[in-house]
């Protein structure tokens, strides 16, 4: 088992950052320090991680940062005595990507060039780097078949070829230079602090204010969930586990329909929320909407490489994972609202200042 003293993580106040330092303080035998490195875009919020920040003193430190340069990132290795990497910062949405590419190249390709090139210069003190990456860069699947760790890439969003990008830039690294690498390609996570763009969140939230739940094309596309806290695990279980130059699929056994995701969720929302004024059954807010340009029809993982390796197993099904989602939306009012009126970039701006 690899052990680390001082973990960055970059993007650590976006999603599935967030979830994972909470994971890696909460459930694993970590006793060293976390510096949670992030730039703050929209995507990245503190407050996701107020209580890590009270409950774990000095081995928890927040840097507002960003990965596209590469002084700032130098400056953090050497203050914090850096031996490991676990690298989550990109752009992530995918519809984002098609209006306005440019941040996903500069942030997904050229951050993590400025990360590889300073642990590179760090030597043998990077005892690691693990890039957290996505299923989407093997493209799309017919009705049938799995991603593997074997299967080539074929990326169809800017989102997904400038992470196949970074995939590759990753394997470059370990390859010409000896760098440590593990790379992770996982699927569509869901759960706590995800950011209200993505489909699960969106539809929660829509639900809960009877506005329209906006389904793409015919809702046919399938995606492949996985709770984010099964995908920390899995991260984790890679970083401290597997031999250097590795990479490992990770997903949910979880194929589904986004209709039929979107249906789930409105009766969830339904079951635990009070009822809308018109009576009506949140399922009749889904509006079919234009499909978006160059939809990948289907993601499926197939993860034996991982469970049989590492014994790795995810805890939720669909069922127990949707459910807790929702609750977890409806219970943490405060994050939402700030994050739907959009206070939390306020509140950022007045402690932290503008993103340059
Ligand atoms: P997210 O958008 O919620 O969070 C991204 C974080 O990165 C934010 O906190 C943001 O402020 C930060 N960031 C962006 N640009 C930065 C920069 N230039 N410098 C420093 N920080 C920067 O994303 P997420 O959904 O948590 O995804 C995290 C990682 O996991 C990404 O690399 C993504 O490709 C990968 N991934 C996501 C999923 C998924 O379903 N969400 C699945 C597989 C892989
Ligand atoms: O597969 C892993 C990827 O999953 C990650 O790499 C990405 O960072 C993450 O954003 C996610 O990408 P998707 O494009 O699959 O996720 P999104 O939540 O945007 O959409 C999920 C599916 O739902 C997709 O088929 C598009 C559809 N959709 C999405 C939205 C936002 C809708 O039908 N309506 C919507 O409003």
């Amino acid at each position: 088992m690899r052990k680390f003293n001082n973990v960055l993580v970059t993007g650590g106040a976006g999603f599935i950052g967030s979830n994972f330092i909470r994971y890696v303080f909460d459930k694993t035998d970590f006793e060293g320090r976390i510096v949670n490195m992030d730039a703050l875009t929209y995507a990245g919020n503190p407050a996701s991680l107020a209580d890590v920040g009270q409950e774990h003193g000095d081995r928890y430190v927040f840097e507002r940062a960003d990965i596209r340069d590469k002084d700032v990132i130098k400056r953090i290795f050497e203050v914090y005595d850096i031996d490991c990497v676990c690298h989550f910062a990109a752009e992530s949405h995918v519809d984002r990507s098609i209006v306005a590419p440019d941040d996903f190249i500069q942030t997904n390709i050229v951050g993590t060039f400025n990360l590889l090139q300073v642990a590179k210069e760090r030597g043998d003190k990077t005892e690691l780097f693990h890039h957290v990456s996505t299923d989407e860069v093997f493209g799309s699947l017919g009705d049938a078949g799995y991603f593997t760790e074997k299967t080539p890439y074929m990326p169809h969003s800017p989102y997904s070829a400038s992470k196949a990008s970074s995939d590759h830039l990753v394997r470059a690294y370990h390859d010409t230079y000896g760098l440590p690498i593990t790379i992770s390609n996982c699927s569509n996570n869901y759960g706590p602090y995800q950011f209200p763009e993505k489909l699960i969140p969106l539809m929660i939230l829509n639900a809960l204010e009877g506005k329209p739940l906006p389904v793409y094309g015919e809702g046919i596309n399938v995606r492949d969930w996985l709770y984010v806290d099964d995908h920390c695990s899995a991260i984790w279980t890679v970083m401290t586990q597997a031999a250097a130059g590795e990479t490992y699929v990770v997903g949910g056994r979880c194929e589904l329909r986004n209709i039929d995701v979107v249906k789930r969720i409105a009766a969830l929302v339904d079951e635990f929320a009070p009822p809308l004024p018109s009576g009506k059954p949140r399922a009749e807010l889904i509006t079919f909407v234009k499909d978006r340009p160059g939809h990948d029809h289907r993601y499926a993982i197939d993860c034996s490489r991982l469970e049989h390796d590492f014994g790795w197993r995810q805890t939720e099904t669909a069922d127990t994972g949707f459910a807790k989602t929702v609750r977890w939306y409806l219970e943490n009012s405060e994050w939402v609202e700030s994050v739907r009126t959009g206070a939390y970039r306020q509140w950022i701006e007045k402690n932290y200042g503008k993103r340059s």
